[in-house]
């Protein structure tokens, strides 16, 4: 089984990449919501909680985990890879390499969370992909918990589009970056507030590409996956917190009706 979890609802964008492949194996996701949002948090709270639901999706029955969280990337993968040297972990990390490969004006934007524009790791990812391109980090401090919230922060979620995106118009950037998981789910919103001209991108096929390849590596035999679309759905979603934004985003963009466990970690 692939374990992926994020903070809350954003990690749904990766597993719905997953989900979408023929070839997926069972999948249990685990939002934390309970303890989310990550990214405007500091890292050990990040580290922590990492370690604690990477083990839960283990116990779980987990044999490869997709961080499906830039953040929790950021900062926790490398204590994650040492605490469970045998494990295969695969992280998500803002794709600065493809949109300077995009970029025509040499401007891109990445659009993230405080803590993760302020990770080494990020730092690490300019110094190698940032070449000739001007890069803007903005840091949409507060845009996840309220992407959180579902329609109940819809206006909240408008005003901080309005803020943010000025701020990469202002920047000029032809390229915008969403370097958290949770913006895929308003990017109809931030397409026009940037207008047509400026390309968004997210990496979450990139990232179910990856995991599903290694994943078979090491399941040579491939999964047997149940025909009817009813039976489709093996997945199961667990949250640490409210559930209710996560059952309906689960169910209008993934067509998952399985009901939400609540658990305790
Ligand atoms: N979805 C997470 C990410 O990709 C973070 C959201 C949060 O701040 O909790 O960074």
């Amino acid at each position: 089984m692939i374990g992926v979890f994020d903070s809350g609802v954003g990690g749904l964008s990766v597993l719905r990449a997953l989900h979408q492949c023929q070839s997926a194996p069972p999948l249990l996701y685990t939002a934390d919501s309970g303890h989310a949002p990550y990214g405007d948090r500091n890292p050990a709270h990040v580290i922590e909680r990492s370690l604690k639901v990477t083990q839960h999706l283990i116990n779980q029955g987990a044999d490869l985990i997709v961080i499906a969280c830039n953040t929790a990337t950021a900062w926790a993968i490398d204590t994650l890879r040492e605490q469970h040297p045998g494990l295969d972990l695969v992280g998500v990390e803002p794709g600065v390499k493809p949109g300077v490969a995009m970029s025509r004006n040499r401007r891109v934007g990445v659009m993230a969370t405080p803590s993760t524009l302020a990770s080494e790791r990020f730092a690490s990812l300019l110094a190698r992909h940032a070449n000739d391109c001007k890069i803007t980090g903005v840091g949409c401090r507060g845009l996840a918990a309220a992407i959180e919230q579902g329609e109940a922060a819809h206006e909240q979620v408008d005003q901080l589009l309005d803020l943010y995106c000025a701020q990469l118009r202002q920047a000029e950037v032809d390229t915008a970056v969403l370097g958290c998981t949770h913006y895929p789910f308003v990017a109809e919103r931030i397409a026009r507030r940037l207008g047509p001209e400026v390309q968004l991108l997210d990496t979450a096929d990139a990232v179910a590409r990856q995991a599903l390849h290694l994943w078979a590596v090491r399941h040579p035999e491939p999964f047997a996956r149940p025909s009817s679309s009813h039976e489709k759905g093996q997945v199961r979603l667990q949250s640490t917190g409210d559930a209710t934004v996560l059952a309906r985003l689960a169910r209008e963009q993934l067509g998952l009706l399985a009901p939400v466990e609540t658990i305790a970690l």
